[in-house]
């Protein structure tokens, strides 16, 4: 009968250790159990009350009874140990660090900063320009009126009245002009290079956000030839000693006369591929002498001056140094195709 009542007493006790949720409340189970106030001194004590000889067995029983909890109190309050130190502030020295992931320039601006570098090893200076823009420098002041079919081929963004988005970087041009201390000897060498923005549906290779630089220079007597050499310094330096540069004439209003500048197709070297859809040409930008209305316009005689600008689109450069087939994929900031440069 004792022996039954000791056996409930003690897996109720175990339960208790078992459920204790803090060491506190395990403390309270052991000092109301097997402690020298505890139930287990009720038992010590019927062993007096017990015949002869049973006691001996009982007071076995009750000291086994003793150790078990004892045990079970123990393995619990080990496992609390760890439980409260890993919660807090638990420091495995062995584990290995966290690798840190750099960041990186993104492909356009890392061939952006590689034109204005070779620019800039010519003697040119980087100066910018804003993207909102006034009709009058996106236009007027470049020799494209109000009625020129020009203007339809940069379908543009207005903001209100004639504010607008810059269509090309070209009003740099004319800022730089506006800029300039006039007298004797003028001469200007910029680079701009910045974003553009025309209505213009997405597709492989256009996309209504894009960029470009702007290249101005201006003297005395800076000619075509001026123009050709440095264009072509530039195609070789970025894209390797084995391009050439090919001239064309174009039409753009603001220069006189103008031409289209293409280099040898830096993908198939001249052969013919997809990419210069077998021509073996590329072409990167839009150039030619500053038409003299514009010069004059902003005070700078063209008797006396004359000078060069080009305007090329990084975005097509940077597909063919990269040899990314869609340029949509500059502005969707997917992260898989950004890690690859
Ligand atoms: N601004 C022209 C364009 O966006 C390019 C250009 C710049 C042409 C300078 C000639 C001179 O197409």
């Amino acid at each position: 009968m004792a022996t039954e009542e000791l056996q409930a007493k003690v897996n109720e006790t175990l339960a208790s250790i078992a459920n204790a949720k803090d060491e506190k409340a395990l403390r309270t189970v052991l000092s109301q159990s097997i402690s020298a106030k505890g139930w287990i001194n009720d038992f010590l004590k019927k062993i007096r009350e017990l015949p002869k000889e049973e006691r001996k067995d009982f007071g076995q029983a009750v000291n086994e009874a003793k150790k078990t909890l004892q045990r079970a109190y123990d393995e619990r309050l080990g496992k609390m140990d760890k439980l409260a130190v890993s919660d807090k502030e638990y420091l495995d020295l062995t584990l290995s660090g966290a690798v840190p992931t750099f960041g990186r320039f993104h492909p356009t601006t890392q061939a952006l900063r590689r034109i204005c570098e070779i620019f800039v090893a010519m003697g040119f200076e980087v100066v910018d320009g804003p993207e909102i823009e006034d009709e009058y420098h996106n236009f007027d002041a470049l020799n494209i009126s109000s009625d020129h079919p020009a203007r339809d081929d940069m379908d543009t963004f207005f903001i209100h009245g004639d504010i607008i988005l810059r269509t090309h970087t070209s009003p740099v041009q004319i800022r730089t002009m506006e800029r300039l201390e006039k007298g004797e000897n003028i001469l200007i060498r910029v680079i701009s290079p910045g974003v553009t923005y025309r209505r213009d549906r997405p597709d492989r290779t256009h996309t209504p956000v894009f960029s470009q630089v702007e290249g101005l220079m201006i003297g005395r007597s800076i000619t075509f030839s001026h123009m050709a050499g440095v264009l072509q310094s530039f195609a070789r330096e970025f894209f390797g000693p084995d391009i050439n540069l090919r001239l064309r004439p174009d039409f753009f209003p603001f220069v006189e006369p103008g031409a289209e500048a293409a280099v040898t197709c830096p993908i198939c070297g001249g052969s013919g591929c997809p990419t210069c859809k077998k021509t073996g040409w590329v072409e990167i930008m839009g150039c030619g002498m500053v038409h003299p209305e514009v010069l004059d316009k902003q005070g700078i005689p063209s008797d006396k001056y004359q000078g060069f600008a080009f305007g090329m689109g990084v975005e097509r450069i940077t597909q063919m140094l990269f040899q990314v087939e869609d340029s949509r994929w500059f502005f969707e900031n997917d992260y898989r195709f950004l890690r690859q440069f």
